[in-house]
């Protein structure tokens, strides 16, 4: 049993800033963000929030699968910045969206989120627990980034992507993902409801900023991404006996342009085949995959027959690919 990816759906805000907004904030030039990053512009929450662009895409995914909200039997998303605790956003999203019959859960893997988020769901789907799902990776990462600190503030950005999954007769394909825990430094972001925080005396939302917000070694997260990637992508094909040469697509996670270059140069690979999208948004950790896929779905650029990769990695760290075959 296998999984049908039978539509797609994204949401970002119209609100955009591009490079030479973020100069005025950090010393820093839209030079230096395009030719370190690739990133020229992001879209940033005016209102929105995660919970209403996870919704917005759900709908949108929907609409397009022709699959009625009550049809829905499972909905998660995967976020590392939604705006609830609680409920859960998958809970506030099948609010949103009516869908009284789904079973609602939020994942937590940063900029792997939706390739475990697809897994989890497929997972499901081949195991006959469920029948639909809506998968969504929606982040608002704006909110917690330092906007004083030039290290990450250029490559952060807001959207939402969804995929609606339905289980099919395929054949199956199985995923490689793993983790590295002992890393987890490299990337990482404290939770603000902690005691500590909240007893200062000018009360919450005082600190300084610092570990409050993402901080990052990005010369380590660069380095780490550059060799799993490719590794990972080549463990994937291996345990499907699936050849590297079937594959037309491989989307990789939008953290940085010169990632998915260099990962291209290793696979050996054309750039043609790695779509890129970070220009537009810069790096929306688990909104980043989905939001390509929908981007590509809408452009006509899938086509039946066309194997195609998804590969994520990030904090944790965490870093794992998916295969998936278009019908
Ligand atoms: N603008 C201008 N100069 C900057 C700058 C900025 N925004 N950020 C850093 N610099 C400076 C540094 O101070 C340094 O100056 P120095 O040589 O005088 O000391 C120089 O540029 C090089 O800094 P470095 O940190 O080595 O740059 P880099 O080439 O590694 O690029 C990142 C920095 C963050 C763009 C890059 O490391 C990266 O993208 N890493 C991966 C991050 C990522 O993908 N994270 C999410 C994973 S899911």
């Amino acid at each position: 049993m296998a999984v049908n990816i039978c539509g797609t759906g994204s949401y970002t805000p119209s609100h955009v800033m591009d490079n030479n907004g973020i100069a005025k904030l950090v010393d820093t030039s839209d030079q230096w963000i395009r030719e370190r990053t690739g990133v020229e512009r992001r879209h940033i929450i005016d209102g929105e929030t995660t919970v209403s662009m996870a919704s917005e895409a759900g709908r949108r995914a929907l609409q397009r699968a022709g699959v009625a909200p009550e049809e829905v039997d499972l909905i998660l998303v995967s976020t590392i910045s939604s705006n609830v605790i609680l409920p859960c956003a998958a809970c506030e999203v099948q609010k949103e969206l009516k869908a009284s019959n789904a079973t609602c859960f939020d994942l937590s893997a940063a900029c792997t989120g939706f390739v475990l988020a697809y897994n989890t769901a497929a997972a499901y789907l081949a195991g006959g627990i469920y029948r639909t799902a809506l998968v969504i990776g929606s982040e608002s990462l704006s909110n917690l980034t330092n906007w004083r600190d030039r290290g990450t503030c250029i490559l952060f950005g807001d959207g939402a992507g969804a995929a609606v999954l339905k289980a099919d007769g395929r054949r199956m394909y199985l995923p490689v993902t793993h983790s590295e825990g002992q890393k987890g430094s490299a990337l990482s972001l404290k939770s603000r409801h902690d005691w500590n925080v909240l007893r200062e005396p000018e009360g919450p939302g005082h600190y300084d900023g610092g570990e409050y917000f993402m901080q990052m070694d990005g010369k380590a997260v660069f380095q780490f991404a550059v060799k799993k990637v490719p590794e990972v992508i080549r463990e994937t094909l291996k345990r499907n006996n699936v050849g590297q040469e079937e594959i037309d697509w491989f989307l990789l996670h939008q953290a940085n342009r010169r990632i998915v270059e260099s990962v291209a140069k290793r696979l050996g690979e054309p750039m043609e085949k790695f779509p890129v999208n970070i220009q537009e948004y810069g790096n929306t950790s688990s909104a980043s995959i989905p939001i390509l896929l929908d981007e590509m779905n809408q452009k006509g650029m899938l086509k039946k027959g066309q194997k195609l990769i998804m590969a994520g990695f990030g904090a944790g760290l965490t870093w794992g690919a998916s295969l998936y075959e278009w019908i």
